[in-house]
C-alpha cells in the first residue's frame, strides 16, 4: 500500500485565496493540497489534506493519523503561538511533524516569533508562501529517508 502523508492545516487557511493576499498569497488551499500531491507524486506517496478551524479537531485528526500516516506536515495557523494542548498531542503520537507557514512569522508582530510546537517538531519552515509546504514535504520525506538519492 502506498505511503501517506498528512498535510494538515489550521484555521483561517480554509480563507486562503481571499484571506490577505499581499500576506498569505492568492492561491487557494486546494491549489497548494493540489501541488503537494503533484509533489510526492512521483515517489508513490499519498497526501491526506484535512483542514479545521478547531483546536480539538485538529488533536482528534492527529489521534487517528497517530495510526495510518508516515508523518505530518502542518501549518496550525495562530494555534502555533497559543496551544500547549497541540504540543501535546504532537508529543503523543511520535509523528515526525513538520511545522510550516506561508509568511515569515518571525518578521512579523512579535507574537507570532513564539511557536509553542517548534519544539517537538522536527523543524519549522516560514516565510516561502506556498512553497514552505513543498519545502516541508521535502525535509519529511528525507528525514523518512522516501527519497531516492537516500
Ligand atoms: C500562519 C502564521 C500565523 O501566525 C497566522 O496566525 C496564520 C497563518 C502562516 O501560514 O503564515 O494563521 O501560520
Amino acid at each position: 500500500m502506498a505511503k501517506e502523508i498528512l498535510l494538515l492545516h489550521g484555521p483561517n487557511l480554509n480563507l486562503l485565496g481571499t484571506r490577505e493576499p499581499e500576506v498569505y498569497g492568492k492561491m487557494t488551499l486546494d491549489d497548494i493540497n493540489a501541488r503537494a500531491r503533484k509533489y510526492v507524486e512521483p515517489y508513490k506517496i499519498t497526501i491526506w489534506a484535512e483542514q479545521s478551524n478547531h483546536e480539538g479537531a485538529l488533536i482528534d485528526v492527529l489521534h487517528i493519523a497517530r495510526n495510518r500516516v508516515e508523518g505530518v506536515v502542518f501549518n496550525p495557523g495562530a494555534y502555533t503561538h497559543t496551544s500547549i494542548a497541540l504540543r501535546d498531542a504532537i508529543s503523543a503520537v511520535k509523528l515526525p511533524v513538520v511545522e510550516v507557514h506561508l509568511s515569515n512569522v518571525h518578521a512579523r508582530e512579535e507574537f507570532r516569533h513564539h511557536s509553542y510546537l517548534a519544539p517537538v517538531c522536527l523543524g519549522q519552515i516560514s516565510g516561502f508562501g506556498w512553497r514552505s509546504y513543498i519545502l516541508g514535504l521535502d525535509a519529511l520525506l528525507g528525514h523518512l529517508k522516501l527519497l531516492p538519492e537516500e
